[in-house]
């Protein structure tokens, strides 16, 4: 098979280093990459390619399946027109996508169908929004509707700060058109899991799940960021959980989604709050997430690159959990100081030699430079290793990252410890 990853963080050098592992695979393309994918893959373009030229090229080069990665194409319609044109592309269609590139959408989807999630109202005027609010009780979380690349939902813990987001959202429009609508929903407490289900249109698989850690700061302080770091398998998602979740909330998806006529193929991505009441949405995403893809590929024991064609191709024939190693996996993010605010971009990064059995440095906001890597975007790198404990994962991972070198880097420092205290106390 010929392969064509589509995007250009970290999340597309896992998927391509997985495919890299397929016997299946022979040759493997991203559009556009970084410096991490060349070393696995042609980039191709420096730049998102419109639709003419991108399916011009997939059939030049005898590509037999593209993957979509980031959400911005997939809402836009890019599979759409792969499917239209007959080519194999693993992704929901735009009517699919939808379930992530409206959040008032998947609320009202969830409420239709009987999903577990925060109470909510959804507002397009900000006069009702701001009426609605000055009866709700604080901590209150507020989230534009459209797309804003993880940043767009505010946990707000005082009144003055739901009232000052709710304003910067839909008067000030910080977040542009993404805060045309904005939902207004009830805090949940309780421990965060992401769930992914691939999808071929009739049945699911489930791939190993994992815990993301969204916050920019130590012990989940500060502004969200599109996330600092992960780990796989999250403990929390115990055989009786995951059945639950299933039940009442992954089966349903697909049937609700076949229901209104939006069939999803592709990978489903759920961020779960398991409450003391149960497991409840807290989003759905249309794509793998990053940085958990970093994690739960490796921790994939399978062919990715059979996954994705089966289920480009409707080859399912039954729902499945997938089979899992059983080692533990943790990703550390280095990101630019700065981020996920503003940040200088084009430092030298040095130390990326380094080898390590246990450990791979997947780039994200990276290119090539003069021939030098230098960082390139708020999130550099992720330092993925394995472990047989997840304490041995996360002290392999912060090891080998003390030896990359970038001004300004910035880590979290406890990545995996919500995690390894669970275990602790088991
Ligand atoms: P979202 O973009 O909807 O995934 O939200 C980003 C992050 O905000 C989540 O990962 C949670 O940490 C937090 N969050 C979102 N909605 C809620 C909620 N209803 N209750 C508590 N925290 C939430
Ligand atoms: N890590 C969360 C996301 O990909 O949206």
């Amino acid at each position: 098979m010929n392969i064509l990853v589509i995007g250009s963080g970290g999340r597309e050098h896992s998927i391509l280093k997985k495919l890299s592992e397929s016997k299946k695979v022979s040759r493997l393309y991203c559009l556009p990459g970084n410096a991490g994918t060349s070393e696995l893959a042609e980039n191709i373009g420096s730049q998102f390619m419109a639709q003419d030229k991108l399916i011009e090229f997939v059939k030049n080069n005898s590509i037999d399946l593209t993957v979509i990665g980031p959400e911005q194409p997939l809402i836009e319609g890019y599979a759409d027109r792969f499917i239209k044109e007959g080519l194999n592309v693993f992704g929901p269609e735009s009517k699919a996508a939808v379930i992530e590139g409206s959040k008032a959408f998947s609320k009202d989807l969830m409420h239709k169908y009987n999903i577990p999630t925060a109470n909510y109202k959804n507002f397009t005027d900000y006069d009702q929004a701001k009426e609605y609010l000055s009866k709700q009780t604080v901590p209150i979380v507020i989230k534009v509707s459209g797309i804003a690349a993880g940043k767009g939902a505010i946990v707000c813990l005082t009144r003055e700060e739901a009232e000052k987001t709710l304003k910067s959202m839909m008067v000030d429009k910080e977040f542009g058109e993404a805060g045309d609508e904005v939902v207004i929903e009830e805090f949940l407490t309780g421990e965060e899991a992401s769930i992914f289900a691939v999808s071929d249109g009739n049945y699911y698989k489930i791939l190993p799940t994992a815990q993301d850690h969204k916050a920019i700061f130590d012990g989940d302080k500060g502004p969200n960021t599109g996330g600092m770091g992960s780990y796989s398998p999250a403990p929390i998602i115990n055989d009786e959980l995951m059945e639950d979740i299933q039940k009442s909330i992954i089966a349903p998806t697909f049937d609700a989604m076949k229901s209104e006529n939006r069939t999803y193929k592709g990978v489903l991505f759920v961020g779960l709050m398991i409450t003391g009441e149960g497991p409840k949405v807290i989003e759905y995403n249309c794509r793998f997430g990053d940085p958990e893809t970093q994690v739960i590929l490796p921790k994939y024991d399978g062919d990715l690159a059979e996954l994705l064609m089966e289920a480009a191709t409707s080859k399912f024939t039954g729902n499945e959990i997938l089979p899992a190693k059983n080692e533990h996996y943790l990703c550390l993010v280095l990101a630019s100081g700065g981020y996920p605010s503003s940040y200088v971009k084009g430092y030298t990064i040095d130390g990326l030699d380094r080898r390590d059995e246990n450990t791979s440095v997947i780039h994200a906001g990276t290119k090539v430079e003069n021939e030098k890597i230098v960082t390139s975007g708020g999130r550099v790198l992720g330092i993925v290793s394995r472990g047989n404990t997840l304490k041995e994962a996360k002290e392999r991972s912060y090891n080998f990252a003390d030896q990359i070198k970038f001004k300004d880097k910035y880590c979290r420092n406890d990545i995996g410890d919500k995690g390894i205290n669970r275990y602790d106390n088991k």
